[in-house]
């Protein structure tokens, strides 16, 4: 949510800052900004759209070795060429741009005008500009510091001065920091994507810091201005990782990657003598898994979907309760922390800020929370006292695919832990086991019948409300798959317990309104082709994710066959044609696949 990009060096900025906003833009789309430090001061170029506008509408003469761009994510005030990101102070010789939110803006924007401070935007990001240009500090470090102790919030944020044209100052508080050092110059991002192509040498900052970056290098403070040491160290990632290459979208890249990005959750960590799962990284001995009574799972939007089959999956295979709850709501419904109930936050990111939330507040009660996450070193990774990182490798695509599929590995690889443990019989271990093994080859099998569920799509697109039905383990598949099928279809899709239907939503069952029914080979079966007759009794068209060789009676349908595995590990296959249903509806819609309307990857504000 929000993009940050800033350098300093031999270069000319504009290009580079241009290329890492263009890295950024799944994190906001609604307008881009660059401010450079030029001999005549500050320059600035900001608009609403996308950033190829900006970099079309860019002057000729505009140039400097030291800048900062932004992409955003409109939160306060409307998408437009002023609210757009740098802002500036009155004479133009501060710019700042920043993700996150300034939670007293309203109150700072009224002491500012009433001490004669024009404000021009609708942002709460401007009034830093204006606290930073106001102080009287000596440096732009204590400029900064002073601003930001008046500032409550949250932010990720760069800030260049006129009269301090040799540097950047960056700091963090709850939005991701990230300084990049390379041969005489140096970068700033709030994610890795933006420079990975220019550098690996990174440098976190903590919340709290500040940091002053010249093109010789870098030095952290903490809020006090008191040195903090800090060292670069080189990440292993491969930039290619970060490119859609051949693919038309990143979803899609993403999508077909799943297979490859199973092996690597599982790998290594599976036992088949003991028929156990080894995860090291929960930090926790026999006899603190065993105290466990409950567990409690943690996401937001699709990570919360994927928390629910965990659930199940810990239950089923621990028999410890479990349930989860979106973290969005969690912490304002005053929650009753358990002291041996173990609390697992779920996400991709690693950012998002409810979860986040969620785990401090847990923390502060006293509670256990490990972490699935994918992004390492991310803010709920660190939150954590433990957890199982998901090496799905970086995920671009606002609608999330193969962290998905990970964290729902991530869940398995847990409840079967937690489960050897306790009562699963060994046998029962290695029967998962060798589910398990079987996933990712499973996964290669249905991407590879891509073309056929691409036809299945084209019925689907055309209409204008869907619902997607399952039941028990099928109703968060179903969740997962009307989630995704609305965010890039802009369809209305509705997840309901098929069992439901005739609770009420059967009234709008039409040949106008389709069903996507998830019928899984299990002890539901029966039942599930019982509502799928009633729904084409009232002419509803049905598309079924079932398995080969499920007898679905003679019910007009669509078929959409997965591979058998082992029952508990089921919805991880049937969610896989799901997103391909969504991805090809919207394709065939022609939409833009990865960066959907009003939403953006990581939602970092509340
Ligand atoms: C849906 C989607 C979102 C995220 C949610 C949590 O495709 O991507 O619903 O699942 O915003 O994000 P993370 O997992 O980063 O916490």
């Amino acid at each position: 949510m929000c993009g940050i990009v800033g350098y300093v060096g031999t270069q000319q900025a504009p290009p580079l800052l241009l290329e890492g906003l263009t890295r950024l833009e799944h994190r906001g789309y609604d307008s881009a900004g660059l401010a450079l430090l030029g001999s005549t001061g500050i320059k600035v170029e900001k608009r609403a759209g996308r950033v190829r506008d900006l970099a079309d509408g860019l002057p000729k003469r505009f140039a400097g070795k030291v800048g900062i761009g932004h992409t955003r994510w409109a939160t306060h005030g409307p998408a437009n060429d002023v609210n757009a990101h740098p802002h500036t102070d009155a004479k133009g010789l501060v710019a700042v741009v920043h993700n996150g939110i300034i939670d007293n803006a309203a109150a700072l924007r009224h002491r500012l005008a009433d001490g004669g401070v024009d404000l021009v935007s609708d942002t709460d990001t401007e009034v830093l500009a204006h606290l930073v240009a106001l102080s009287e500090a000596p440096t732009l470090e204590g400029k900064v510091v002073d601003a930001l102790a008046q500032v409550e919030g949250t932010y990720g944020l760069a800030v260049v001065h006129a009269d301090f044209a040799d540097r950047l100052v960056v700091a963090r508080n709850g939005s991701p920091l990230l300084i990049g050092v390379g041969e005489k110059e140096m970068y700033v991002a709030s994610d890795l994507a933006a420079i990975v192509r220019h550098t690996t040498t990174i440098a976190h900052l903590a919340d709290g810091e500040i940091a002053t970056v010249t093109a010789g290098g870098f030095t952290t403070y903490g809020g006090d201005l008191r040195p903090v040491a800090r060292t670069a160290e080189t990440v292993d990632v491969d930039p290619a990782a970060y490119e859609a290459g051949e693919h038309e979208s990143f979803m899609h890249k993403e999508m077909l990657e799943q297979p490859a990005a199973a092996e690597r959750v599982l790998g290594g960590r599976l036992d088949e003598r003991f028929g156990t799962a080894h995860l090291g990284g929960l930090n926790m001995d026999a006899r603190e898994t065993r105290a466990i009574r409950r567990v409690k799972i943690l996401g937001c939007g699709s990570a919360y979907y994927v928390g629910q089959m965990g659930a199940a999956l810990v239950e089923e295979l621990a028999r410890i309760p479990a349930d989860a709850e979106a973290a969005s709501e969690f912490r304002y419904r005053d929650p009753v922390i358990e002291p041996d109930t173990l609390y697992v936050a779920v996400s991709q990111s690693g950012e998002t800020i409810d979860t986040l939330l969620a785990v401090q507040e847990i923390r502060r009660k006293g509670g256990r929370v490990i972490g699935l996450v994918n992004v390492v070193g991310s803010a709920i990774a660190r939150e954590c006292e433990g957890g199982i990182y998901l090496h799905a490798g970086p995920e671009v695509a606002v609608a999330s695919t193969k962290a998905l599929t990970n964290m729902f590995l991530g869940f398995a690889l847990l409840a079967l832990q937690l489960g050897r443990v306790r009562d699963l019989s060994i046998a029962d271990g290695r029967r998962l086991i060798n589910g398990l093994s079987r996933i990712p080859e499973q996964i290669q099998e249905i991407l590879d019948r891509e073309d056929e569920i691409a036809a299945v799509a084209g019925q689907l697109a055309a209409a204008d409300s869907l619902f997607f039905v399952g039941r028990v383990r099928g109703f968060p598949v179903a969740r997962e798959g009307a989630q995704k099928f609305k965010e890039i279809s802009y369809r209305h899709a509705e997840a309901y317990q098929t069992s439901e239907l005739k609770h009420g939503p059967l009234a709008l069952v039409s040949e106008q309104v389709p069903t996507v029914a998830i019928v899984p080979d299990d002890e539901l079966t029966d039942r599930n082709v019982g509502a799928l007759h009633e729904i084409a009794a009232r002419r509803g068209p049905l598309v079924v994710v079932t398995h080969e060789g499920v007898d679905l009676g003679e019910v007009e349908c669509t078929r959409i066959d997965v591979p058998r595995n082992e029952r508990e590990l089921d919805p991880v296959l049937l969610v896989v044609p799901l997103q391909l249903l969504a991805f090809h509806a919207a394709l065939q819609l022609g939409h833009d696949i990865d960066k959907p309307r009003n939403l953006a990857k990581s939602v970092t504000v509340e």
